[in-house]
């Protein structure tokens, strides 16, 4: 496929199947994001690959539960893609998938977020390329401020100073694929 047809053709999925990814896709995923683009060249985001669905699952409930719904009344995602904005029935920020990689950066660099979701651009279009749903969650920093987040960093040995931006969520669609959004009108143009 051309890279503007994995553009045009991928969408954020909230709806996974329990099977799980294989290794090699998850490497190629996370490959794609280490080869994203950096500010100054520096390389700082650190991506943790968390290819166990249990896990993955203690990590999206962790990842909801200071979810303030309130701050985002009037807000509406999907239809038929939900997310946590639209269904307060929703348990999980990771909607079930089965694995997630987790895109940390340090926590004093003026470009850290950037950084980050430089890489899970990159993740999710490589992840669409191999036939895989994918989804960018945000929170990666409430995420893992409890006891039960910073234990996982202190197993994951994540090097102080770094914090997690944000997450990339990976598996294999369970329904119909979404349907493309129109596009906003007035948002680019060209000045010759
Ligand atoms: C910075 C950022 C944060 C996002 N955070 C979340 C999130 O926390 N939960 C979620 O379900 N989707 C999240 N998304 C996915 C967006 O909701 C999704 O990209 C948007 O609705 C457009 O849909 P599409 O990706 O299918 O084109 C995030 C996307 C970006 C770029």
């Amino acid at each position: 496929m051309e890279l503007l047809d994995i553009i045009r053709t991928r969408h954020s999925i909230r709806k996974y199947q329990a099977r799980q990814i294989t290794r090699e896709d998850m490497d190629k995923v996370i490959e794609a994001g280490l080869r994203a683009p950096n500010a100054g060249g520096r390389q700082g985001s650190i991506i943790v690959g968390v290819h166990n669905a249990k896990l993955t699952e203690q990590l999206g409930k962790l990842n909801i539960a200071q979810f303030d719904r309130s701050a985002l009344l009037g807000n509406y995602v999907s239809e038929e893609q939900p997310s946590i904005i639209d269904d307060p029935n929703i348990k999980s920020g990771f909607y079930g998938a089965p694995s997630v990689c987790v895109i940390f950066g340090p926590e004093d660099f003026l470009y850290s977020v950037a950084d980050a979701f430089c890489c899970a651009e990159n993740m999710i279009l490589e992840a669409h390329s191999l036939g895989l749903a994918s989804c960018i969650v945000a929170r990666g920093e409430e995420t893992f401020d409890n006891p039960d987040g910073r234990k996982f960093l202190r197993d994951w040995e994540i090097p102080e100073g770094y914090i997690a931006r944000c997450f990339v969520l990976l598996g294999y669609l369970d329904g119909r694929e979404p349907s493309p959004k129109p596009l906003h009108e007035g948002r680019s143009k060209i000045i010759d």
